[in-house]
């Protein structure tokens, strides 16, 4: 039976090109995860964009001395080059700069309020006694009450994680002149999480097949749930869709909230765009659909807790009651996978600290499938992963050259040097048949491990048949079986045989060498199916209200693709003898071993001094 699948992937902030910290945790995962599901047949809608407002944006527009818009609009750019680089196969990658963002987020909030889970309270604000004016959030810094961290942001500690609010800051002060704040009461809006907390540990305690490390955190919050602020002082973001509240400019909705809306908002763009506008309610409003949400482990709460509160307190499930707006009975997460971090040797991978790799300098040397195979087998899945240019330079040239190339290299070289084709098996020996039924039955293994996201367990699998292959091929020596040209050709069918279905098993992980493997076995058209960037315009029917909403017909890039066309399925596909073979080309240039000394000049590789 076919699945509907939401594949929801977090939201990276424009505000600087991607690391690839970035995407190792949740980028290319979720793309496996994808791709998986498409050759099972399954429907797929895998949605993600830029996040775009909050301090996060308007700090760097500071530093780079322009607006947040032409902050917005230049890293989304970058953003989505490197995402499409990876290919990273989004049905829809858009940005939350949106008019139909903006006014999807506001009838989010709208439905929260009239069924009572948003509500207005007095809370403390800052101004700036110099000015007597409101000082907003960026502008205040001070040490993080959780961490110690001395320049922690006004509404976010960059470096324990944490959502702060800026009157808790110790030692606050304003990053335009040094002044201390005052704080006095000022009106926002809180989402109450209390009232939504027998509904949200309920449907948590469901849950049980999600990762533990998740489950344990999220039951842990339920716990202590306070209502949260989820409006800001702030000129830059969603306008909060209220008389009296749209036409202010001094404080919008926390792009916190309106952030993690985007996975709703992306998939009705992209239903609109695709020509069925209600499409989207296949994946949102059908209980049956699943989804996956894929993000780094800083982003659990608002995954597993904001968002699904969101979700409930839309549907009036909340202690509150109410009814669900016009968007209907929006679905809760089926699973939030949460990685850890990529780390380069120790530290948290972070462009502030200057250990900082690139995915355009990378993926320009190196291609994508190399990265994604080193995610994939060495990411942060788990646990913290140490990325170094030693590991990656063994993986590379030990795993992806000398044994997966080299087994496509030399049974296709074999192949077409013997018989110019595909040859014509004879009777198959116990040998062989034991080879094909270890590779036929991998497709079961490596198929749970990669539906349950445990992505390292599934390429080690789908590399035990590529091992499995190149011991045949060794204990064969199909070159010595000149004067037996029958069990030569049985053996080297199995081979192939057995090198198409471990590019079938590998294509989620290697999408671009699955393509090159395909046709070196003489296939045509697509295998893998790869994204594509287009150039839309913010023109969809869509009516957000209030001060500072982003103007019709800006034209922006998505990444979008045809992935239907494909033709890569999760089975056996079998090979036809016959078919014409062209000698091969490697499918991975090996990296000079010099590589792991050095890393490549534009990330060298420090090494630290000796202490004296
Ligand atoms: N931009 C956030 C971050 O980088 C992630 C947002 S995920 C979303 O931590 F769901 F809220 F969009
Ligand atoms: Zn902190």
């Amino acid at each position: 039976m076919s699945k509907t699948v939401l594949t929801a992937v977090a939201w990276p902030y424009a505000n600087g090109p991607r690391h690839i910290g970035h995407v190792s945790g949740f980028g290319v995962p979720s793309d496996i995860f994808s791709r998986y599901h498409r050759m099972m047949g399954d429907r797929v809608l895998m949605v993600s964009g830029t996040d775009e407002h909050g301090t996060p944006i308007l700090v760097q527009a500071d530093a780079e001395g322009v607006t947040a818009r032409e902050l917005a609009d230049r890293y989304n750019r970058v953003i989505v080059d490197d995402l499409v680089g990876l290919g990273v196969s989004y049905d829809l990658f858009t940005r939350t700069t949106t008019r139909n963002h903006y006014a999807i987020a506001q009838e989010v909030f709208a439905g929260l309020y009239r069924n009572g889970y948003v509500v207005p309270r007095l809370t403390t604000g800052a101004i700036s006694p110099s000015t007597g004016r409101t000082l907003p959030d960026r502008y205040i810094e001070g040490t993080c009450p959780i961490c110690g961290y001395d320049s922690a942001r006004g509404d976010q500690c960059d470096n324990c994680g944490n959502q702060l609010d800026a009157a808790d800051l110790i030692d606050p002060r304003s990053r335009v002149n040094g002044e201390t704040p005052e704080f006095v009461e000022t009106e926002h809006f809180f989402l109450d999480l209390p009232a939504l907390a027998s509904a949200l540990a309920d449907w948590l305690k469901s849950r049980s097949d999600w990762r533990p490390n998740v489950l344990r955190f999220s039951l842990n919050l339920v716990d202590d749930l306070r209502p949260r602020a989820v409006t800001r002082d702030i000129d830059w973001g969603v306008p909060v869709p209220l008389e009296g509240w749209s036409d202010r400019n001094d404080k919008k909705l926390y792009v916190w909230f309106d952030a993690v809306i985007g996975y709703l908002s992306a998939s009705v763009e992209w239903a609109v765009r695709s020509g069925d506008p209600e499409a989207w309610r296949e994946w949102w409003t059908n209980p049956d659909a699943e989804s996956a949400y894929f993000m780094g482990k800083d982003n659990i709460t608002f995954h597993a807790q904001i968002w699904p509160a969101l979700l409930l307190g839309y549907r009036g499930l909340g202690d509150k009651g109410g009814e669900a707006g016009p968007l209907g009975e929006l679905q809760l997460p089926s699973e939030v996978v949460s990685s850890e971090y990529l780390t380069m040797s120790g530290s948290k991978f972070s462009t502030s600290r200057g250990t900082v790799i690139y995915v355009r300098d990378f993926l320009r040397d190196f291609g994508p499938d190399a990265l994604r195979y080193f995610i994939a087998v060495a990411g942060p899945e788990n646990q913290d992963a140490d990325f170094t240019w030693e590991e990656f330079v063994r993986r590379t040239n030990f795993e992806l050259a000398n044994e997966w190339g080299n087994l496509v290299n030399r049974s296709v070289s074999m192949a077409h040097k013997n018989f110019g084709e595909i040859p014509t098996p004879g009777a198959l020996t116990d040998v062989d048949q034991a080879l094909l039924d270890a590779a036929a039955a991998a497709f079961d293994t490596v198929g749970d491990h990669l539906a349950r996201s445990r992505f390292k367990q599934a390429v080690a699998e789908a590399m035990r048949v590529v091992t499995l292959a190149n011991r045949y091929l060794s204990d064969m020596e199909p070159w010595k079986l000149k004067q037996d040209r029958e069990r030569q050709a049985t053996v080297l069918h199995t081979a192939l045989q057995i090198v198409a279905d471990a590019n079938t098993l590998l294509t989620p992980f290697l999408p671009h060498a699955a393509q090159r493997v395909f046709e070196t076995l003489g296939g045509t058209g697509v295998w893998a199916a790869q994204p594509e960037v287009r150039e839309v315009r913010d023109d969809l029917p869509a009516d957000p209200i209030g001060v500072g909403v982003p103007e019709m017909g800006v034209s922006y890039p998505v990444i979008t693709g045809d992935y239907t066309a494909e033709q890569a399925v999760w089975r056996r596909t079998e090979i036809v003898a016959g078919t014409p073979l062209v000698k091969p080309t490697p499918l991975f240039a090996k990296l000079d071993p010099s590589l792991a000394e050095t890393g490549p000049e534009w990330a060298p590789i420090v090494r630290e001094e000796a202490p004296a």
